[in-house]
C-alpha cells in the first residue's frame, strides 16, 4: 500500500533504525546517505562485519530497496538480490535502487524463487514478523544457503516470544553463532528521527492516514514506541550458519 501511495525515491528504508551504543564508532557516511543514517545503521548492525566481498546475497524483505542498495554499494558483492512479497515495492525499488550486480525480484520468503544451495548471504531486516511460518521461512533460507554460507537476522518481538523466536532460528539446523538484544539502541535511533519523520508524515500522506502512520513507524507517544520503550517489544539481531559442506 505504502509503495503504490508514497512512490517518492528519496522513502528508502521502512525499518526502526540503529543508534550506535555508548562507546561504539558511528559509520563513515557520504552526505547523500546522512537522511538514511539510522536505517543504514540497523544493516550494518544485522551484517554485524560479515565480509560479503564478491559473495551473492540475498535480502529477503527488501521494501523499497534501500538496503539491498546500500549492500551492494558499500560491501562490493558480486550479486545482490532483493526478494518483496510486494510487487508494487519491487517495481519501485527496480526503478529506483541501482548498482552493480542489483536485482529485485517478486516472491514469498516461505515459498523462495530460487534453486538450492544459490546465495552466500541472507540478510532478513524487520520482515519476518510479518510471516505466517518462521520455521517455512528458515527451511527456505536454509534451502537456498550455500554450506557455510550466513544468515543475518533482525527484527522484533513481543517480549514472550524472545525465547521462542530463538529456538525456531535454531531448529532450522543452521547453527546460532551469535544473538544480541538491541532494544536501547533502537529506541534511541526512533527518539532520534521522530522530528523528521513527523515532518515526512506531514509531508507525504493525508492527515486520516496519520494515526496508523505514526503507530506503524513507532513514533513517540504511539502504542509501538512505548512498547519498546518499556521492555515490552524486544528488538533482536542474530546471526546463524550453515553446516561446512
Ligand atoms: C518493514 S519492511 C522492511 C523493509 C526493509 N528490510 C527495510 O529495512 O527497509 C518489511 C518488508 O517485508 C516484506 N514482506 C512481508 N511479508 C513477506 C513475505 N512473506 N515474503 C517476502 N517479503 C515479505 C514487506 O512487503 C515489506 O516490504
Amino acid at each position: 500500500m505504502l509503495a503504490t501511495q508514497v512512490r517518492r525515491p528519496e522513502w528508502a528504508f521502512m525499518n526502526y533504525g540503529y543508534a550506535p551504543a555508548d562507546g561504539e564508532p558511528p559509520l563513515a557516511l557520504d552526505p547523500a546517505d546522512e537522511p538514511d543514517r539510522l536505517s543504514i545503521g540497523l544493516y550494518e548492525r544485522t551484517l554485524a562485519g560479515a565480509d560479503l566481498t564478491g559473495r551473492d546475497v540475498l535480502e529477503v524483505g527488501s521494501g523499497r530497496g534501500g538496503g539491498a542498495q546500500w549492500v551492494a554499494r558499500r560491501h562490493r558483492p558480486r550479486r545482490t538480490v532483493g526478494l518483496d512479497f510486494s510487487a508494487a515495492a519491487v517495481a519501485l525499488s527496480a526503478r529506483h535502487r541501482r548498482a552493480p550486480g542489483l536485482d529485485f525480484v517478486r516472491g514469498d520468503a516461505e515459498a523462495m524463487p530460487f534453486p538450492d544451495a544459490s546465495f552466500d548471504v541472507v540478510l532478513n531486516v524487520e520482515s519476518s514478523h510479518c510471516y505466517g511460518s518462521v520455521p517455512a521461512f528458515m527451511a527456505e533460507v536454509r534451502r537456498v544457503l550455500r554450506p557455510g554460507g550466513t544468515f543475518c537476522w533482525a527484527d522484533f518481538r513481543p517480549a514472550d516470544a524472545v525465547g521462542p523466536t530463538l529456538d525456531a532460528l535454531r531448529a532450522s539446523g543452521l547453527s546460532l553463532t551469535a544473538h544480541d538484544d538491541v532494544t536501547p539502541q533502537v529506541v534511541a535511533a526512533l527518539r532520534a528521527d521522530d522530528a523528521r519523520k513527523a515532518r515526512l508524515l506531514a509531508t507525504w500522506l493525508p492527515r486520516v492516514a496519520h494515526p496508523l502512520m505514526r503507530r506503524f513507524a513507532a513514533m513517540e507517544g504511539s502504542r509501538g514506541f512505548e512498547a519498546f520503550a518499556t521492555g515490552r517489544t524486544r528488538y533482536l539481531v542474530a546471526r546463524l550458519d550453515a553446516p561446512p559442506a
